[in-house]
């Protein structure tokens, strides 16, 4: 329950903009504003299409919906889009940015009929500021005790009807009552290359950058299945073609911009590389710890989690196995090392 005390209801800590944290702020106008031109994703689309058709036929608010899946995938694009098809507002905020439960009644308090509250990196809540939301989502309302001691005394209050959207990258360190106050769950997942080259070309025409389909091609196979990096990537290989080719991304010229980004044909960089060749020559392929291998090439464990690890098992590089992280057959070869025959490893060396 709320103490009176945790409710002050400072400095507005909301806005209609993406915050800060998301750290793509300049691919706003990127950004697809209605399902329809949104590209990939396709099962959760659908999903989510029917959930908010069926609210609206209702008239009821969309239940509450959370999203997980690796940085980049369009998690803020999605919340913003279910918002513009509900046609309510949407209030954006970060786990880390809601410090006390006095925040997060300011927050939800303000909320119109319907409107959509979304909160990034759900999982970053403290235990104190899930205690307010669960009653709040269950039954739009807050408990609130005012006073100290034996005349304190509780009083609930009726909030509008609001659509939580959580997103996050680590779905399992949410609480489990938390999680399950979610009536929709829907996990992003990395997208094709010719996904990605869709979105690199609907990028250039809003960009107005001249790009031909074998160029957006190339960046959309080296972009790690990021929607996020795709579009980083176009507005450098822009750079290259207006500097060294004749102002259109081509293949060629998306292929040397690329590789002087240090990005290899299959879209790993620098930190992918540390990664796999410290197991690959301080660990002997593996396995090793996550901290452990955090530790030894200077970067956060989290980092390699949520950004490295993704995308180099789905490449078929990396294995998650009780013991700790292994590289694979394939992740030698393609960094140019003959893959060990380990005994007990044979599976992975093979
Ligand atoms: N820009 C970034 N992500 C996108 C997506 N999924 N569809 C269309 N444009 C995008």
């Amino acid at each position: 329950m709320l103490e009176q005390s945790d409710i002050e209801f400072e400095e507005r800590i909301v806005s209609r903009e993406p915050i800060e944290s998301d750290g793509d702020d300049f691919d706003y106008s990127l950004r697809p504003k209605a399902l329809n031109e949104y590209i990939g994703q396709d099962k959760v689309k659908e999903n989510l299409g029917i959930y908010i058709k069926a609210a609206l036929n209702r008239n009821e608010s969309l239940d509450h919906v959370l999203l997980y899946g690796p940085p980049g995938l369009g998690k803020t694009t999605l919340a913003s889009i279910i918002a513009h098809e509900m046609g309510v507002n949407i209030r954006t905020t970060a786990g880390p940015a809601i410090e006390k439960p006095g925040d997060l009644v300011a927050l939800i308090t303000n909320l119109n009929e319907g409107d959509v509250l979304f909160i990034d990196e759900i999982h970053r809540l403290s235990r104190a500021i899930e205690e307010v939301l669960y009653p709040a989502m269950e039954d739009f309302k807050l408990d609130i005790i005012i006073g100290k001691g034996p005349s304190a005394r509780s009083f609930s209050m009726n909030l509008n009807r609001f659509t939580l959207v959580g997103a996050t990258t680590r779905a399992g360190q949410l609480t489990a009552p938390l999680r399950d106050r979610f009536g929709i769950v829907q996990r992003l997942e990395l997208y094709t290359p010719e996904q990605l080259c869709d979105i690199i070309l609907r990028s250039a025409v809003i960009l107005g950058i001249a790009c031909d389909k074998s160029g957006a091609m190339e960046i959309a196979g080296r972009s790690r299945g990021t929607p996020r990096i795709a579009n980083r990537l176009l507005r450098r290989a822009r750079d290259f073609a207006e500097v060294m080719g004749g102002g259109k991304i081509t293949k060629e010229i998306a292929s040397i911009a690329l590789d002087r980004m240090e990005i290899d044909k299959l879209g790993l960089d620098s930190l992918d590389k540390r990664l796999l060749e410290m197991l690959i020559k301080g660990y002997n392929g593996g396995p090793a710890g996550l901290e452990t291998l955090a530790a030894a090439i200077g970067e956060e464990a989290v980092t390699l989690e949520d950004v490295c690890e993704p995308f180099l098992m789905q490449l078929g590089f990396l294995a998650r196995t009780p013991r700790g992280r292994c590289v694979t057959a394939l992740a030698y070869r393609h960094l140019g090392y003959e893959p060990p025959s380990v005994e007990g490893q044979t599976s992975l060396f093979s």
